[in-house]
């Protein structure tokens, strides 16, 4: 796509509040442009849909997003929904996107002890094209694929300012760490996070991780792929603006609300 010279609107998409974790990362790198941010709240998590409920889902209602805010691009910042809808809607939409899918080359590129897991929704981890990704790119690395039940429920309660358990933070993560008795005889060293709700998360998961290991965030590439289409920033842009939709049509509670605001710099619309 050209450049371009007017500050962009871009449309971040997630089912729910991960899709923060990314958009925060493309602020950074664009902080002229105009943001709407879509949570699809009325049918999360997508973790627990069908991959035919979930193309159904999100294809039109993309459409509409479309047709109301007129993006200049918009980001799929969810990966149950990215390893299953770009195709459909690049096939559908003349606008560009830009998905995220789980970070497994990097994560098996850097792995030294060639043992990486991939956490990620139960969706994702069962997807032909995070299969894909292995085959492609596991190169040496024995890739463990842990779909997680709750993690993605449990990063929206916490900033929703709901009290939530280590036991039950620890019991989902648990998977990923495997020792050097089983498989290829090594420690897992690389923890890739397919899921853009979980690194709201990271404080806790390293603080409860049975042994130190690379997380792997794909946000700032993601919002690097961002810029590389759209181009610098306006030097003399206007101040950064951000709506915040949630499509069960209800507002964020008072502690969700202050946790929105320093997503933007300037004044956030909710
Ligand atoms: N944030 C979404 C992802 O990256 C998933 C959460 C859900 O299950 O809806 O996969």
């Amino acid at each position: 796509m050209a450049f371009v010279s007017h500050a962009p609107t871009i449309l971040v998409f997630d089912s729910g509040l991960g899709g923060l974790t990314v958009f925060r990362e493309i602020v950074k790198l664009r902080p002229d442009a105009r943001y709407t941010y879509v949570a699809d709240d009325a049918y999360f998590p997508y973790g627990q849909h069908t991959e035919d409920e979930i193309i159904a889902r999100v294809v039109p209602l993309i459409g509409d997003l479309i047709a109301e805010h007129r993006p200049d691009l918009v980001v799929i910042a969810c990966n149950t929904a990215s390893t299953l809808v770009m195709t459909h809607l690049r096939e559908t939409y003349s606008v560009p996107f830009v998905g995220t899918v789980p970070a497994i080359k990097p994560a098996c590129a850097s792995s030294k002890t060639k043992r990486v897991s991939v956490l990620g929704t139960r969706g994702t981890v069962k997807r032909e094209y995070t299969k894909k990704l292995i085959a492609d790119f596991a190169q040496s690395c024995d890739v463990t694929l842990v779909g997680a039940e709750n993690l993605a429920s449990l990063a929206e309660a916490t900033l929703r300012g709901e009290q939530v358990s280590d036991e039950a933070i620890a019991a989902e993560i648990a998977p990923c760490f495997l020792d050097g008795q089983n498989g290829n005889g090594a420690r897992t060293d690389t923890v890739v996070l397919a899921c853009t709700h979980y690194p709201l998360l990271i404080g806790q998961m390293l603080a409860l991780a049975p042994w130190t290991v690379d997380w792997i965030d794909p946000a700032p590439a993601i919002a690097r792929r961002v810029g590389s289409l759209l181009g610098p920033p306006n030097a003399h842009g206007e101040e950064p603006e951000a709506q915040f939709r949630f499509t069960s049509g209800q507002a964020p509670n008072p502690v969700l609300a202050k946790v929105l605001k320093p997503f933007i710099c300037a004044s956030v619309a909710t």
